[in-house]
């Protein structure tokens, strides 16, 4: 069924386990992701993002797929939007029926950030919905998932108290969208940022942590896992294997039901090595 964000973080944050959030594109990733979840019998987070709201042209018709998808599953699944940075998307999220948001703010002014993370925290609080977000850093430009940017535990602890978020996504060394699982994080400064922060941790850019150090990244204090490259380079592996295979095909649930088949072995995969 369809879960709060808040549930499920809470149970594996007590429980020292990572939850895999997964990011959506069309309604094969959703049904792969809930499937592999399923095997595994863990809770997951079906994302959404932004950039993927604008591939799509609207947010209605793939956001309610992720929904049924969610409410006919067997296990607790999170219908999250990703890396919002408009509010309008926000409140249409809200609106639909999404049971969290990211607030992506990480490129404004800090203070900027602060109040307009406020305010979507007032309307999905109100709405029984949670909230991700982070803190940038000051005039960057990309956001706070690159390369050698840090967060400070003290600004991370502050930035919670300040905007009542439900999780906080923090730069610890991972960066987005890398296709080489090579990505180095510093453990004793996530260990150092759970000490200091009461909410659940958000770990971004995890396609590029290697499996043993993403179980490490879990056991320091890491608590949600979000996995979007990695897993649309194993969709299109099988895609372009399939197409390879049968140059006649023209079936297209030929090559996307290969697909979809794989993502979800590589989502069980995952969900067992954070969970388990
Ligand atoms: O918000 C989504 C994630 O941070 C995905 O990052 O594509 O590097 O795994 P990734
Ligand atoms: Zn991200």
């Amino acid at each position: 069924p369809r879960a709060a964000l808040t549930d499920v973080l809470s149970a594996a944050q007590s429980g020292r386990r990572g939850v895999g959030a997964f990011n959506v594109i069309q309604v094969e990733h959703a049904e792969a992701i809930v499937a592999g979840a399923g095997a595994a019998g863990r809770p997951t987070v079906l994302q959404l993002s932004e950039n993927a709201v604008r591939y799509h042209g609207a947010l209605a018709a793939v956001g309610r797929a992720m929904l049924a998808v969610a409410d006919a599953a067997d296990v607790p699944v999170v219908v999250h939007l990703d890396h919002a940075t408009g509010v309008e998307l926000v409140e249409e999220a809200l609106d639909l029926g999404f049971t969290s948001v990211m607030y992506d703010g990480s490129t404004l002014p800090v203070e900027e950030n602060l109040a307009t993370t406020r305010r979507v925290v007032e309307r999905a609080h109100g709405l029984g919905a949670s909230v991700e977000a982070e803190i940038g850093e000051i005039g960057g430009k990309d956001g706070v998932h690159a390369p050698g940017v840090r967060t400070r535990p003290e600004d991370a602890a502050r930035f919670v108290q300040e905007t009542g978020i439900d999780a906080v996504a923090v730069a610890v060394g991972s960066s987005h969208a890398m296709t080489e699982r090579t990505a180095r994080l510093d453990l004793d400064l996530i260990t150092a940022i759970r000490d200091a922060v009461p909410v659940p941790l958000v770990l971004h850019g995890s396609s590029g942590v290697p499996d043993d150090h993403l179980r490490e990244a879990v056991t320091a204090g890491m608590t949600k896992i979000n996995i979007s490259t990695h897993l649309n380079a194993t969709f299109t592996r099988a895609v372009r294997d399939a197409l390879a295979a049968d140059p006649a095909l023209v079936d297209p649930r030929t090559y996307l039901g290969a697909a979809r088949t794989a993502t979800a072995r590589e989502v069980e995969r995952l969900v067992r090595l954070l969970a388990d």
